[in-house]
């Protein structure tokens, strides 16, 4: 607990472009969550490095998510929303903990076996330590609650796990957090494919709104959104291309399926797809207008980036000390 209230961390990778599913299925909520919780938000940039990055690229996607972040509605002032690398807690508790896990757990995890399929020219050790780093992330804050989709949950298990294996060790140390699951909030899938999880690294453009994408880019890509047979706004499990965007328009409308089957009854789907298209992007122009005037004021970002990265260091440092001293490193003099 902070300030009364219970501890929620969360953050994404700084790799490529945000898309509308990062958006309607984490950002958004993380939004309309900030007042209740104590909240942590990383740039999760150590994590990317599992992948190789072009550095100055990289750079730069790490900047445009900390914009985005603040563009789509977290105040810097209430939620601490920092750089992962600037808080060198993390790396020291990952290595700490990286003891405290074993490699049978760890090759256990799919995502892990995923990556090196993908990436069977680069299996580093990171990515497969990358489970016990993100743990570190969550324990360093003794986060309560840990807002993830499904394809997080393994690596939230396994942080429990090397968690209750520590407390047992050495007493109470850590907070164990359960996952966050969103009253509001879905999966949104690929345009293209919609049996696919819409992904920022899908190489057809086509498949995934971006958050910058402008208002003709929007409304032609869903133009071009995958339907199904027949021509009814129906939300079913044989209809995932229609049911997708339906789920679109209603996260982003609010309304319901029932009411969206309504309004679009005896209209086709070129109709349909339209109003998806105009929803999106009239949800999108004010994002971008204010990520775009935030890239302008520096100071503004750079002065966030510094307070918030000296709360999540204060915070993270008070964890590591205790853990340090726990399992017998030697204490500093001061
Ligand atoms: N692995 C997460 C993802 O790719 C990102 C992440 C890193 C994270 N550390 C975290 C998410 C801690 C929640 C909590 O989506």
């Amino acid at each position: 607990m902070i300030n009364d209230k219970k501890v929620l961390y969360s953050g994404m990778q700084a790799t490529g472009t945000l898309t509308l599913g990062n958006y309607l299925g984490a950002l958004k909520n993380w939004v309309s969550i900030s007042d209740e919780y104590e909240c942590f938000y990383g740039v999760m940039d150590l994590h990317s490095l599992t992948i190789r990055q072009e550095p100055a690229n990289f750079r730069k996607n790490a900047r445009n998510l900390y914009a985005l972040y603040v563009a789509a509605g977290l105040d810097p002032e209430k939620n601490c929303l920092y750089y992962q690398s600037h808080v060198s807690a993390h790396a020291e508790l990952g290595w700490i903990l990286d003891c405290f896990t074993y490699m049978g757990e760890l090759n256990r995890m799919t995502q892990f076996k995923d990556k090196a399929a993908k990436h069977a020219d680069n299996i580093n050790a990171g990515l497969y330590t990358y489970p016990v780093l993100m743990a570190a992330d969550i324990l360093l804050y003794q986060a309560d609650l840990v807002p993830v989709g499904v394809d997080q949950k393994q690596h939230l298990e396994i942080c429990r796990d090397i968690a209750e294996r520590f407390n047992n060790l050495y007493g109470e140390v850590f907070t164990i957090p359960e996952a966050y699951i969103p009253e509001a909030g879905a999966k949104i899938m690929s345009l293209q494919e919609p049996e696919r999880k819409m992904s920022k690294s899908d190489e057809n453009e086509n498949a995934t709104v971006r958050l910058l994408d402008d208002t003709d880019t929007v409304i032609r890509k869903f133009k071009r959104a995958v339907t199904d047979s027949g021509n009814e706004v129906r939300f079913s499990e044989d209809k995932p291309g229609v049911s997708n965007l339906m789920t679109i328009y209603g996260c982003v409308t609010g309304k319901t399926m029932e009411e969206i089957e309504k309004e679009f009854d005896g209209k086709g789907y070129g109709d349909f797809k339209l109003a998806v298209g105009e929803c999106v992007a009239d949800e999108l122009r004010p994002l971008q207008e204010r990520y775009y005037a935030l890239l302008e004021d520096k100071t503004y970002i750079e002065k966030c980036i510094k307070e918030n990265d000296e709360k999540a260091q204060y915070f993270a440092n008070k964890t590591l000390r205790k853990v340090q001293k726990k399992v017998g490193l030697t204490e500093r003099i001061r």
